[in-house]
């Protein structure tokens, strides 16, 4: 089995000061990073890395993308909080240029991602009971089995995970679930008339990139309309240009009614998420109903419309298809006993390790990060491999040789 080299000086420092000081609800792999740029990190030693995780996709435009950073400064010595108790000159702008970009009447903006879920749930609690016609606190919400949407209580409360919901009870009532990509079941579920919402991801990220059927997300459209049941799209990961669609729904040409956006809204740079949504959902929360201190601040709007703009000037979207589609023909061709399959869409995917030792794709990391790559497991037996849409085919091949060369701590 694979062993890694001790840690520096330097690394040594920055580990012991997160285990000192900061609580242990993390357990990253042993590497301190101190600069970014483009598909690079490097770490206190100077050493150079690919960087696979994308800050779970957050750092779609590539890390400190220079034009993302100009707004962010330019922005910053000029304004960056107003609060929503007064106006500002930039938040309109914003509002009008993702709501045109997507394509919804209005957007609601938040912070992280776990905000933009739960301002997406009181939406559509509220919309049961003023435009539904669902009786006072009886509405119903319905999820997906092994979800992932963030760790608030609410959050946690729709989760099939013990790590995420033991001993953090008592937990939000009126959440049911059904398994993911099981149309039959979801029509089951839906035809309970207190029913206000189907909250799912397109591409079921930590639990490994779950790719549904084909004709799944078709599915949950047509019997949303049927049910008059709102289709929640939780796009935080899988949107923005990832899955080399600019939303993962457009791969089956479906409009949720509500879309959820955070992590690479801000490339990285600020939390900064949304909810876009039509007036028919959206106006049903008055003045003083729901908010943020943060949200929708001059510094965050700047940085978003950069985020977003940059996206569709370098054609991102393109280049994680096209890359998407290389990078698993090359890890494919290497037929490798240890990875028992691969599995994705555009720069979104994920292999599944194949080994006796339960610790094998940790060990697997370990050796990356030895080789130079940072890629991180999810569920066990999983590692995500999702990084900057900006990558090159030679990056990419150049990645595929390190993979193939760290497998060999596996054998
Ligand atoms: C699909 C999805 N939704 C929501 C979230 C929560 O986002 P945040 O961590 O910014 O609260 C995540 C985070 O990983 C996610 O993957």
């Amino acid at each position: 089995m694979h062993t890694t080299m001790p840690a520096s000086k330097a690394t040594q420092y920055y580990l012991d000061l997160e285990d000192r000081f900061g609580a242990h609800n993390y357990h990253p792999l042993p590497v301190v990073l101190e600069k970014g740029e483009g598909v690079f990190l490097w770490d206190v030693d100077g050493k150079r890395y690919y960087d696979f995780l994308s800050g779970y996709s957050a750092v779609n435009q590539g890390h400190c993308h220079p034009k993302i950073i100009e707004a962010l400064i330019k922005q910053a010595t000029q304004l960056t909080l107003t609060s929503r108790a007064f106006y500002n000159n930039r938040l309109g702008e914003y509002e009008k240029y993702i709501t045109s970009y997507f394509g919804y009447d209005k957007v609601l903006p938040m912070n992280t991602g776990v905000e933009g879920g739960e301002t997406a749930i009181k939406l559509a609690r509220r919309w049961a009971y003023t435009q539904k016609g669902v009786e006072d606190n009886n509405a119903k919400i319905i999820f997906a089995e092994h979800n992932f949407w963030g760790r608030t209580m609410a959050a946690i409360s729709s989760s099939t995970d013990p790590s995420s919901y033991k001993n953090f009870g008592p937990y939000m009532p009126g959440f049911e679930l059904v398994p993911y990509n099981n149309l039959p079941a979801l029509e089951k579920a839906l035809q309970d008339k207190n029913v206000a919402a189907f909250m799912v991801e397109p591409i079921q990220g930590e639990a490994g990139v779950v790719v549904p059927d084909e004709g799944y997300l078709t599915g949950v459209r047509r019997l949303c309309s049927e049910y008059k049941v709102l289709f929640i799209a939780d796009e935080i990961q899988t949107g923005l240009a990832r899955t080399g669609k600019m939303l993962a729904c457009d791969h089956e040409n479906v409009r949720p009614d509500i879309l959820i956006l955070g992590k690479a809204l801000s490339g990285g740079v600020l939390p900064v998420s949304a909810v876009l949504c039509d007036d028919a959902i959206m106006m049903n929360i008055k003045p003083g109903e729901h908010g943020s201190t943060y949200g929708g601040n001059p510094l965050a709007c700047e940085v978003a419309i950069a985020a977003l703009q940059v996206l569709k000037d370098e054609q991102m979207t393109e280049n994680a298809a096209a890359m998407g589609e290389l990078f698993r023909k090359e890890i494919a061709a290497l037929n490798n006993k240890h990875i028992q399959l691969i599995r994705g869409k555009g720069l979104l995917n994920a292999i599944v390790v194949a080994h006796p030792n339960p610790e094998a794709a940790w060990d697997l990391c370990l050796a990356l990060k030895e080789n130079g790559l940072l890629a991180k497991p999810t569920h066990g037996d999983k590692i995500r491999f999702a990084p900057p849409l900006v990558i090159t085919a030679t990056q990419i091949q150049e990645s595929v040789e390190i993979i193939n060369k760290s497998l060999m701590a596996l054998d």
